[in-house]
C-alpha cells in the first residue's frame, strides 16, 4: 500500500486525499457503488445525508441480517467498527470497508476481552451472551450474540436453569433481567451517549409537552426507562411511531434516528431527549466520524478495510450465527 495511505490510516482512521470541490459526492458515490458491486449498509444513528444514499438503513439486528444475504462484493460499513466487524465476520470473503477506523463505540471499549476472559472464568457453568456492541475478539469468547431488539427473546429461549453471564452493557443488562425475571450476571459497561440524559431537562420538557409519548432505548439507565412510554431497539423506536396515534414524541436516543422518524412521519414531531451538557441533542462522537467525503474515499480506494484473523471470525461467527438462527425462528 501507498505510504501516505499507510500514514493516514495508522495517525487518522481514514484516508484523506482532498476531493474536487465541483464533484457531486452523492452522484460519484452512486457510480462508484454500481462499479464496483458495492453496498453501503448504514445504521440509524449516522447523518441524515450518508443515510439518505445507503442501501439499507437499520439497527444492529437489521445490518447484521443485510450483511449476512448480501450478494454485493464490497459491504462499505457506514457505523461503527464493531458493527463492520460483524459484516466481515458473517461475510469473510467480501471486502468490508469502514470509512474512519477511529469509529469506535464507548459501550465496546468498556469490555477488554482480556478482562472478560478472567470475569468468565469466575462463572465456569455460565452461559456467555453477549451484546453486539462489542469487539470481534469479545464475540469469540461468547456462546450467543444479541442486539437491542432480541435480547430479552434470547433469554427467553433459554432453558429457565440455565445460568447466564450478560454484558458487556449493564443497562440493557437490568433492562433483560427485569422483562426475563432471569437472574443475570452483568459485566459493568456502558454508553456514554445513552448514560447522558438529564433528568431536569426531561421533566421541563415533559412539563412542555404533556400530551407527548416519551420513547427510550434500553442502552439508557433504569430510572430513564421507567418514565418511558416505550422501550426499544432504534428500529422498533422508529415502528413505535409510525404505527402508534400519538403526534409528539421526546426521544432518548442518539439523535441521528429523528431523520427517519421524521421522514416516515413528516406530520408529527420528534423532539430529542437532551443531555447533561450544553448540546439540545445527544450526538454518538464516534458515529458522527463518518462523513460524505470520507465514505467517497473509503469507496474510491477501497480502503480503510476491515481485516480480522481467521480464528477470530471462525470463532465469533458461531454465537452471531446462533443470534440470527434463533431471531429467524422467532421471525425477528
Ligand atoms: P440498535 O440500533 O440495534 O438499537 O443499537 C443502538 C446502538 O447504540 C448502536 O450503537
Ligand atoms: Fe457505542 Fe453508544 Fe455510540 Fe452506540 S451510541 S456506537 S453504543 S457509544
Amino acid at each position: 500500500m501507498n505510504t501516505t495511505f499507510e500514514n493516514d490510516l495508522s495517525a487518522k482512521g481514514y484516508i484523506d486525499v482532498a476531493i474536487d470541490p465541483s464533484i457531486d459526492l452523492v452522484a460519484e458515490i452512486n457510480r462508484l457503488k454500481k462499479e464496483k458491486n458495492a453496498v453501503i449498509l448504514a445504521h440509524y444513528y449516522q447523518e441524515s445525508e450518508i443515510q439518505d444514499l445507503a442501501d439499507y438503513i437499520g439497527d444492529s439486528l437489521g445490518l447484521s441480517q443485510q450483511a449476512a444475504k448480501t450478494d454485493a462484493d464490497v459491504i462499505v460499513f457506514a457505523g461503527v467498527h464493531f458493527m463492520a466487524e460483524t459484516a466481515k465476520i458473517l461475510s469473510p470473503s467480501k471486502k468490508v470497508l469502514l470509512p474512519d477506523l477511529k469509529a469506535g463505540c464507548s459501550l465496546s471499549d468498556s469490555c477488554p476481552p482480556h478482562l472478560f476472559a478472567k470475569f468468565k472464568e469466575k462463572y465456569p457453568d455460565h452461559l456467555v451472551i453477549t451484546y453486539v456492541n462489542c469487539t470481534a475478539e469479545l464475540k469469540a469468547l461468547s456462546d450467543i450474540v444479541c442486539t437491542s431488539s432480541n435480547a430479552v427473546q434470547i433469554v427467553e429461549s433459554l432453558p429457565a436453569d440455565q445460568k447466564i453471564i450478560f454484558g458487556p452493557d449493564r443497562n440493557l443488562g437490568a433492562y433483560v433481567q427485569k422483562k426475563t425475571g432471569r437472574d443475570l450476571v452483568l459485566w459493568n459497561g456502558a454508553c456514554m451517549v445513552h448514560e447522558i440524559f438529564s433528568q431536569e431537562k426531561l421533566d421541563a420538557l415533559r412539563l412542555e409537552y404533556p400530551h407527548a409519548k416519551f420513547i427510550a432505548h434500553p442502552e439508557c439507565e433504569d430510572h430513564i426507562l421507567a418514565q418511558a412510554d416505550y422501550i426499544g431497539s432504534t428500529s422498533g423506536m422508529l415502528k413505535f411511531t409510525i404505527e402508534d396515534p400519538t403526534d409528539t414524541y421526546i426521544v432518548a436516543t442518539e439523535s441521528g434516528i429523528l431523520h427517519q422518524m421524521q421522514k416516515s412521519s413528516p406530520n408529527k414531531t420528534f423532539i430529542p431527549a437532551p443531555p447533561n451538557n450544553l448540546c439540545a441533542c445527544n450526538d454518538c462522537p464516534h458515529m458522527k466520524l463518518n462523513t460524505l467525503e470520507k465514505l467517497y474515499n473509503c469507496l474510491y480506494f477501497e480502503q480503510p478495510e476491515i481485516v480480522l484473523p481467521a480464528d477470530i471470525i471462525a470463532r465469533a461467527q458461531k454465537p452471531i450465527e446462533r443470534m440470527l438462527d434463533i431471531s429467524a425462528k422467532l421471525g425477528l
